[in-house]
């Protein structure tokens, strides 16, 4: 039927007809600036993959340690008794960290120098109203093994290095166990200086030390990462995960893939020494990985 008469009849019959009506937009007004970049096309954004994802968790780990494979006797560090009142207490306690990252741009070209002297002049955050000086790292910056603590405490803040109180005897005596004497590694932290009270690190502390701690990792091209203890582990694999669940496997970590393994911290050591054996285990998994 022509649709002309078809109304007619409907209307003569008191039948309302339902029409299909475009949806009113209000009237916005723009100032020329908005509407000429409104006009613009969309830039895409460069995605850059920072380091593996987190680890789901899974009952297959990539590379699990089944048995120490150490045939001699263990080292004293495993068997002696815990130290009282150990100052830098870390707990290994999981909590969840907020992904942050700062542009590396500013520190991405600088070598160790510049590199050591921009951190001694950092005030991003307010740690550096704090600290004594910053702890920026030492060892043999050409080595195979990279070990990454979690921040200076006081004796580090004192002294300017990393892991010179009783933690640090421990971590050089788990290092002598696998081989090694502290030069011979490099050793640095998450952040540079030290939170006050020997707190955890803050996320946006963590956030602007980055750049340099991937600076440090650039500069050194290690074959291995040991990452010790829950914050070092969760920093540097976004994992909310506890360092129970994070040790035990071989992680991959940066654009490099670089091995990472995690282990407890020597602080933590201190406290529960019953951990020290899969301490002992992660130990020599990060020096398979130098052996290949
Ligand atoms: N604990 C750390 O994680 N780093 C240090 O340098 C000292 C104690």
């Amino acid at each position: 039927m022509d649709d002309q008469l078809r109304r007619a009849y409907l209307d003569a019959m008191g039948i309302t007809q339902w029409v299909v009506r475009q949806p009113v937009l209000p009237e916005i007004e723009v100032t020329p600036a908005v509407a000429a970049s409104a006009a613009q096309p969309v830039k895409p954004v460069p995605i850059v993959v920072k380091s593996d994802a987190p680890p789901q968790p899974t009952s297959e780990p990539q590379q699990r340690v089944e048995s120490a494979t150490h045939e001699e006797a263990p080292p004293s560090w495993l068997t002696e008794a815990p130290l009282p009142d150990e100052e830098w207490y870390s707990s290994e306690a999981s909590h969840d960290d907020e992904e942050q990252y700062t542009p590396r741009s500013m520190v991405a070209d600088l070598g160790w120098d510049a590199l050591q002297q921009h951190i001694a002049n950092c005030k991003a955050c307010e740690l550096y109203r704090t600290r004594t000086q910053t702890v920026f790292g030492v060892g043999n910056r050409q080595a195979d093994l990279l070990i990454i603590g979690e921040a200076p405490g006081v004796d580090e803040d004192r002294q300017g290095e990393p892991f010179v109180g009783k933690a640090g005897k421990l971590l050089n005596a788990m290092l002598k166990a696998i081989g090694f004497e502290r030069d011979q590694v490099y050793i640095a932290n998450i952040l540079k200086c030290r939170p006050p009270g020997n707190r955890d690190p803050h996320v946006e502390e963590a956030a602007h030390c980055e750049p340099f701690l991937m600076r440090q990792i650039e500069l050194i091209a290690p074959k291995a990462i040991l990452a010790v203890g829950r914050v070092s582990a969760q920093n540097l694999l976004k994992s909310a995960d506890a360092v129970g669940r994070l040790r035990g496997r071989v992680h991959r970590f940066g654009t490099g893939n670089i091995p990472l393994v995690v282990t407890y911290h020597p602080a933590y050591l201190l406290r529960s020494p019953e951990q020290k054996a899969k301490s002992w285990q992660d130990l020599q998994q990060a020096l398979s990985l130098l052996q290949k």
